[in-house]
C-alpha cells in the first residue's frame, strides 16, 4: 500500500468541508471565494491532483474517479447554491413590486397658501366680523385715482418717475392700495367701512429690502364724529391678532397728504419688549404703518361732505408684516417662487 488511503481520506474530508461551506455562504458574494479555493487552479482540489502524481499508477486510477466524483458533487453544489441565490433575489424583487389595487389611492401631494395670502385672510377675517367690507381695485390706475384725488400735489415726489411706472397712455400701476379708498368712497358713499388689500409698484431697485412689487392693506372708515380714539382701537386690535398677544401703540406725527393730521403707528418692540435690541434699533418701538384722519380735501374731491362726515384711513405693508412674524431678512424670498422657502410655512 503506498499513500492512496491517506489521499482518499483527506479528499473525503476535504469534499465534506466544502460542501458545508457552500451551504453556509449567504449570498454569491460569499460563494465566490469558496468556489476559487476549492475548485480554483490553484485549489484543494488541483492540489490532490498534484499528489496524485506521485502515486503508483495501479492506485491512480481510483483516486483519479474519486477526485473527479468530488470535483463533480463541488461543482453542483456550488450550481444549485447559485440557483438558490437567483430564486431568492427573484422572491424579493416581487414583494417590493406587490401591489394592493384595492387600497384607495395615496392622493397627490397638497399645497398650502403663500405666506402673504395667509395673513391678508387673517386680516380681512378680523374686519369682515368688524363690519368692514373687503374691496378690490384695478392694479393699472388712472393718476386720478392713485394721485390727484388723494390730494397729492402735481409737484409731490411720490409721482416722480423713479417712483412710479407711468404707462404710455397716461395711465401707471398704482403705487399704493390708497386709490381703492377713493373707489370705495365713489361707489359706496358714506358712511363706509373698508379694507382693500393688494399689489403695488414702485420704480425701486430691488435688493433683499426694496422690491419694486410688494404687498399693502388699505382700510378706511368713515362715518359721523370719528376720533383718532376709534383709529387707535382698530389698529390695536388689528396687531394684537396679527401678532396673536397684546400689543402696545404710540402715535407719532408722519405727512401723508390724505390725511391730517397723519401718523406714523408703532408697537412696542416684540422681541426685547421696550428695552432696546437690534430689530427696534435699540428704540424700544417699530414701525407698523401710515394712518390718519381723512383729509377733507379727500372726503370732497370724493363728492363727499366734510362738514357732515369725516373718518379714518390706514396703510400697512402686509409683506413687511410677513417678514416681521416670521423674521425674514431678505424680500426677495417672498416672490422668487422657491419651494424650498414657501413650503416653510
Ligand atoms: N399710502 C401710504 C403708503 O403707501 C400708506 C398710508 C398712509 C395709507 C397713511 C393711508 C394713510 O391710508 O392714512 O405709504
Amino acid at each position: 500500500m503506498g499513500d492512496s488511503p491517506m489521499l482518499e481520506q483527506s479528499l473525503a474530508a476535504l469534499e465534506s468541508d466544502a460542501l458545508a461551506r457552500i451551504q453556509a455562504a449567504r449570498s454569491p458574494e460569499e460563494l465566490e471565494p469558496v468556489r476559487i479555493e476549492v475548485l480554483g487552479r490553484k485549489g484543494n482540489l488541483a492540489q490532490v491532483s498534484k499528489e496524485m502524481g506521485r502515486l503508483p499508477a495501479e492506485e491512480r486510477a481510483a483516486v483519479g474517479k474519486l477526485l473527479n466524483a468530488a470535483k463533480q458533487a463541488l461543482e453542483e453544489a456550488i450550481e444549485v447554491r447559485k440557483r438558490e441565490f437567483a430564486q431568492a433575489a427573484l422572491q424579493a424583487r416581487l414583494e417590493g413590486e406587490w401591489l394592493d389595487l384595492t387600497l384607495p389611492p395615496p392622493g397627490a401631494p397638497r399645497g398650502h397658501l403663500h405666506p402673504i395670502t395667509q395673513i391678508q385672510r387673517e386680516i380681512e377675517e378680523l374686519f369682515v366680523s368688524l363690519g368692514f367690507a373687503v374691496l378690490d381695485g384695478p392694479e393699472v390706475e388712472t393718476e386720478h385715482h392713485n394721485f390727484d384725488a388723494l390730494n397729492i400735489p402735481p409737484d409731490h415726489p411720490a409721482r416722480d418717475l423713479q417712483d412710479t411706472f407711468w404707462l404710455k397712455d397716461g395711465h401707471l400701476l398704482r403705487t399704493h392700495t390708497s386709490p381703492v379708498q377713493v373707489r370705495g368712497m365713489e361707489k359706496l358713499g358714506p358712511p363706509l367701512r373698508m379694507i382693500a388689500p393688494g399689489r403695488v409698484f414702485r420704480n425701486e431697485s430691488v435688493d433683499a429690502s426694496h422690491e419694486h412689487t410688494f404687498y399693502q392693506l388699505e382700510g378706511m372708515m368713515i362715518d359721523r364724529e370719528v376720533s383718532v380714539a376709534h383709529l387707535t382701537y382698530f389698529m390695536k386690535t388689528m396687531l394684537t391678532a396679527i401678532f396673536r398677544r397684546e400689543v402696545t401703540v404710540r402715535l407719532r406725527p408722519g405727512y401723508f397728504p390724505f390725511v391730517e393730521p397723519g401718523f406714523e403707528l408703532d408697537i412696542r418692540c416684540l422681541i426685547c419688549g421696550g428695552a432696546g435690541c437690534p430689530v427696534c434699533k435699540q428704540s424700544g418701538w417699530v414701525e407698523q404703518l401710515g394712518c390718519g384722519l381723512v383729509h377733507p380735501n379727500v372726503l370732497r374731491l370724493s363728492g363727499i361732505d366734510p362738514e357732515e362726515w369725516n373718518g379714518f384711513a390706514f396703510g400697512l405693508g402686509l409683506t413687511r408684516l410677513v417678514m416681521m412674524r416670521y423674521a425674514i431678512d431678505d424680500i426677495r424670498l417672498l416672490q422668487s417662487g422657491d419651494l424650498r422657502f414657501s413650503h416653510q410655512f
